[in-house]
């Protein structure tokens, strides 16, 4: 990397005499403070000494970067400068920047960068920079660009690309009772209204009655058997939370966001109140003026609320592997142009799964998942459905592609065969639930520590909705075509409610 800076130090007082003296501490600095960097070559003038200002240039080319050894000399200077002569530094402002670095692809097209430009010719990108100050440097946030300018190219390769996708498992075919859309059937039968706004139902007895099995299978054939304890978490997430797990800069256009009121105060919200009462509509404008911005969203996915709960906690290790679950909190994602019946909406039913423990407690947990798994899809279910690694779910959440090499750490996804959607192998099957162990990523990010061992973490989704659409795709809507081990869960629908 080649970088040139000019910054301005200006200083407590005027150092026109001691021009000399500032020559000689900008050439003594390669060697007090930067003898270490090797292969680096480096070089720092002084110009423009006058009243109380000076400039230091810095060229370099190598790893070492110029913006963090800024405040160094700062400190360096203060220390010579105000033991001798009493002057201080008042601040730093780097009046010019470039930095020249490689990529590892050609960009596909043009990038951009708040705060700077970018320019780039063939692998090679100039990042210009000017009026950087203090706050910008301490903060970190030169390095950040210069990684996210990166992160772009390398993003413009994922775009339109197929998502890594290799098969680990599959069932035998099973014979379906119809091929049918179960959402368009349940709707023409009343047991299932669409929702008052998009992306959302509304379930009525005879279809409640189905999540709420589908739940029950759920917690006593797979998570009460291993030891799984619930938890009621806060549907509301905070950003720092999203900020943590990564999700506010991979999903900021799928979240539902959380405005509060800016007061409770009577008198703001009257001439809101007046206006409501009077022309029987709500006013936006003023409505707007009574919220606040949002600092958070409606429940994304219920592990990083969880995660957040052993916030800076260290768990015994008779806690370990710690087996939590969830399933108060409902999931919202603002869909486009994907939404279909229930089985991609905007707002689903999930239990969730989360654990933690030492890598073998987890690959070890991950296989009696998996055993317990496959008992209800097999056994109870009697579906015909697939397993295959995918990209981690995390990093699907961020935009990014995974490979081969996420596996013993990755995310395995559950797919059923839909016959409503056509023949077997052209046809999209429904991911009605996944299994994730991802490593110490969020060990990490929340530092979550044990007495001794080193933990790891992961997490399953358990979609009601998923795994009822799968279920009804290939099982029909008639009981007597329902398999006798699920019919042990629900065995009479409710009557419902009858419409005229
Ligand atoms: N957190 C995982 C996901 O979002 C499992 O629910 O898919
Ligand atoms: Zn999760």
């Amino acid at each position: 990397m080649q970088f040139h800076l000019d910054a301005t130090f200006t200083l407590s007082t005027d150092l026109s005499s001691l021009k000399k003296e500032i020559q000689s501490f900008a050439h003594s600095l390669p060697a007090t403070l930067f003898k270490k960097q090797e292969g680096t070559t480096l070089s720092f003038t002084i110009a423009n000494v006058h009243n109380n200002s000076f400039t230091l240039s810095i060229a370099s080319e190598g790893a070492f970067r110029p913006h963090n050894a800024l405040l160094q000399i700062k400190n360096a200077f203060s220390r010579e400068f105000g033991k001798t002569h009493h002057i201080g530094v008042r601040d730093i402002t780097i009046t010019r920047y470039e930095m020249t670095f490689d990529l590892e692809k050609k960009p596909l097209k043009k990038v951009t960068i708040p705060f700077g430009t970018v320019t780039i010719t063939g692998k090679q990108a100039t990042l210009s920079l000017s009026n950087v100050d203090e706050e910008f440097l301490r903060r970190n946030y030169i390095d950040r660009m210069i990684s996210r300018i990166k992160e772009k190219v390398e993003n413009q390769y994922y775009e339109g690309k197929a998502e890594f996708w290799k098969s680990i498992w599959e069932s035998k075919e099973k014979k379906s009772v119809w091929s049918k859309d179960p959402t368009e059937e349940m709707v023409k039968k009343g047991w299932l209204q669409q929702g008052p706004t998009k992306g959302k139902w509304f379930y009525r007895p005879q279809a409640a009655a189905i999540l709420k099995a589908m739940e029950q299978i759920a917690i006593n054939e797979v998570l009460a058997p291993l030891g799984f304890q619930e938890i009621i978490e806060s549907h509301i997430v905070p950003f720092d939370i999203w900020l943590k797990t990564g999700h506010m800069e991979g999903m900021p256009a799928e979240f539902y966001y959380v405005a509060e009121p800016k007061t409770r105060d009577a008198k703001s919200w009257e001439h809101f109140v007046d206006l409501t009462k009077i022309t029987k509509e709500i006013p936006a404008d003023e409505l707007q003026k009574n919220l606040s911005t949002p600092t958070a969203g409606i429940c994304y996915a219920q592990c990083p609320v969880i995660y957040w709960s052993f916030k800076g906690k260290t768990i015994a290790e008779s806690s370990l592997p710690v087996l939590v679950y969830d399933k108060t909190a409902i999931s919202n994602r603002y869909e486009s142009g994907g939404r279909h019946g229930i089985e991609r909406v905007d707002e689903f039913h999930r239990v969730e799964p989360v654990y933690i423990g030492t890598r073998e407690q987890l690959l070890d947990l991950r296989d009696k998942l998996l055993d317990r798994y496959k008992y209800v899809f097999n056994k109870i279910f009697d579906l015909e459905w697939r397993m295959a690694w995918v990209t981690p779910w995390y990093m699907q959440q961020a935009g990014k592609l995974g490979d081969e090499s996420t596996q013993d750490t990755g995310t395995i996804d559950f797919e059923a065969y839909m016959p409503y959607r056509g023949n077997r192998k052209d046809s999209e099957w429904l991911e009605f639930q996944n299994l994730s162990i991802l490593g110490d990523k969020y060990i990490g990010a929340f530092n979550i520590k044990a007495q001794k061992s080193k933990l790891w973490s992961g997490c399953s989704g358990i979609g009601l909705e998923r795994w009822a659409t799968a279920f009804l795709a290939q099982k029909g809507l008639d009981q007597k075509s329902w398999p006798s081990t699920f019919k042990k869960y629900l065995s009479a629908l409710p009557k419902g409610i009858e419409f005229l």
